[in-house]
């Protein structure tokens, strides 16, 4: 998969094959929406964003006579055979309301020009963006070009490993973008390119089916990964994990043929005497459920119950590339999820690295299991915080949907953090209470804890699950990434079906402008 092209030049250089103009709707003022009510509504022409030219009342008139285009939002109108300036093409994007324009519209206006472009199959464009610079705060425009150009880069994600190759798919060459210049810019868009890059990582482990993407091989990709951009990485096999006593996550992997795989990349960016950041994630390649089997309907969407994982390789990645300045040490237990004839049953009961017992009376709450041992086996490295990614629980998408991550965890400041960092990448989190009522639930008649207790609160008592192995002094926050790790509607610069990579976006953010917590 080749990335397509983003030039930005101060004036056009290239001679594209369509030149872009981006229109803002009209804004409405409110005496005219009082009268739309009693006439209904009436067309509007949308205004050019940028510098009036000679042909442009040409355009006007047209749009006035055929009223076929608004300037709202993602919508793109092709004029073919419209020549101007170099171009073969005119097309016109639409930007929504001059008011509306925020890093996520930009996004969002990226990915519907690279969908444009390759339907119309059109290989290069031209755009010239000086009036969404203009109708942008000062401070936020270097940030809403790198979103635009992560919409853009963002679109261009295909899977099709499994599929025979298609002469007829096309691919556009890439964008110009007219009207800014100076190294900040450069590095916004180099910036968007290093975590796209990144979320790609993490959305073809995702995308990969469970009969290749087995723990073995999540764990080679890892190693792989690691090498090629200067981080260490170090894996445990069976044997070591036994040693090591995670009694919890070897449960899990009973049931199947496949070996577990711990895996443990370290970035140091920061100070020598920065103690490190500890990022977790749960890699269950497949989840059949276990014993406690699920049910057969869409099943086969559990290959992807290894996103945790792939989440925390991607800002492993995004570490790396954009040389953040922090130490972050990143863990991923690897286990297949199966009903073997060795697999562990209900009622049975397993041991933790530190000892704490629990028992299973339910086979299908594997991965609090596998990030518990995770949990006890980072404490051991003293991190200053401990953050955590799952598709943890099937609750968080009855309670949030798709469209945002359950947070929860045990400080203030960090949650804190993580929502501002969201709200900067709109990467949306919502957070979930941890009260201390839940930990009745799950407590157990012959264990230190059960892991699963009850349909009420199902995310809430996962976290609790969870809660119970993470030291006091450990500032910690579960993602459960459930609901928005794949299949998303909701964004258009999400591929249909396929993972998305959320939450590396906003990691990057948090790790850039990270400060010690208090
Ligand atoms: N991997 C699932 C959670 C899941 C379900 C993610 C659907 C995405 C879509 C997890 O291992 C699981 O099975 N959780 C159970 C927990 C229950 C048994 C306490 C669940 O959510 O039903
Ligand atoms: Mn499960
Ligand atoms: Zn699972």
């Amino acid at each position: 998969m080749a990335f397509p092209e983003i030039i930005l030049s101060p004036i056009s250089k290239t001679t594209p094959d369509t030149l872009l103009l981006p229109f803002f709707k009209a804004e409405k003022k409110e005496n005219e929406k009082l009268k739309e009510k009693k006439e209904g509504p009436g067309y509007e022409i949308p205004v050019l964003a940028g510098k009036k030219f000679k042909e442009l009342a040409d355009i006007e008139n047209y749009l006035r006579l055929s009223q076929c285009f608004s300037g709202k939002k993602n919508e793109i109108s092709l004029m073919r055979a419209y020549k101007l300036g170099n171009a073969h093409n005119v097309g016109l994007v639409g930007l929504g309301q001059r008011s509306g324009l925020d890093t996520e519209v930009a996004r969002q206006v990226g990915a519907a020009i690279y969908q444009f472009q390759k339907r119309e199959r059109l290989p290069t464009v031209s755009i010239d963006i000086q009036g969404m610079w203009a109708a942008t705060r000062e401070s936020k425009r270097v940030t809403t070009l790198q979103a635009l150009c992560e919409g853009y880069y963002l679109s261009s994600y295909e899977f099709r490993e499994f599929k025979k190759a298609d002469q007829t798919l096309f691919h556009p060459h890439g964008i110009e973008l007219v009207g800014v210049k100076g190294k900040d810019c450069e590095k916004a868009r180099d910036k968007a390119r290093h975590l796209v890059e990144a979320m790609f990582f993490a959305k073809v482990l995702g995308d990969r089916p469970s009969n290749t993407l087995t723990p073995r091989e999540l764990a080679r990709l890892c190693q792989e990964m690691s090498k090629g951009c200067g981080i260490q990485c170090q894996v445990l096999g069976r044997k070591e994990i036994e040693k090591e006593g995670m009694g919890l996550l070897i449960g899990v992997a009973k049931g199947s043929a496949e070996e577990p795989q711990v895996i443990v990349m370290e970035y140091r960016g920061g100070r020598k005497t920065d103690l490190p950041i500890a990022l977790l994630g749960k890699g269950v390649t497949f989840d059949s459920g276990g014993i406690s089997i699920k049910p057969s309907d869409r099943m086969e969407e559990m290959k992807y119950d290894m996103m945790g994982a792939a989440t925390v390789a991607g800002i492993m990645q995004a570490c790396a590339t954009l040389k953040l300045p922090v130490n972050v040490i990143g863990y991923i237990g690897a286990v297949e999820n199966m009903p073997g004839g060795k697999a562990q049953k209900p009622g049975d009961i397993q041991r933790s690295i530190s000892g704490k017992t629990v028992e299973i009376t339910n086979t299908d709450a594997e991965g609090r299991l596998v990030l518990a041992d995770l949990i006890e086996y980072a404490q051991k490295q003293n991190p200053q915080a401990m953050m955590d990614f799952a598709t943890l629980t099937g609750a968080v998408v009855v309670a949030l949907g798709s469209v945002t991550t359950g947070i929860m965890g045990t400080h203030k400041g960090l949650l804190g953090l993580i929502k501002a960092a969201g709200e900067l990448t709109d990467e949306r989190v919502w957070e979930l209470p941890l009260y201390d009522e839940y930990e009745e639930d799950l407590k157990s008649a012959y264990a230190d804890i059960r892991n699963s207790g009850g349909r009420e609160a199902g995310s809430q008592k996962g976290g609790t699950f969870l809660k119970f192995f993470v030291d006091k002094k450990t500032p910690w926050v579960h993602f459960d990434i459930a609901g928005s790790a794949w299949d998303r509607k909701d964004k258009n610069y999400y591929t249909p079906k396929m993972a998305t990579g959320v939450m590396i976006r906003l990691m990057a953010q948090l790790l850039q402008h990270w400060k010690s917590l208090k």
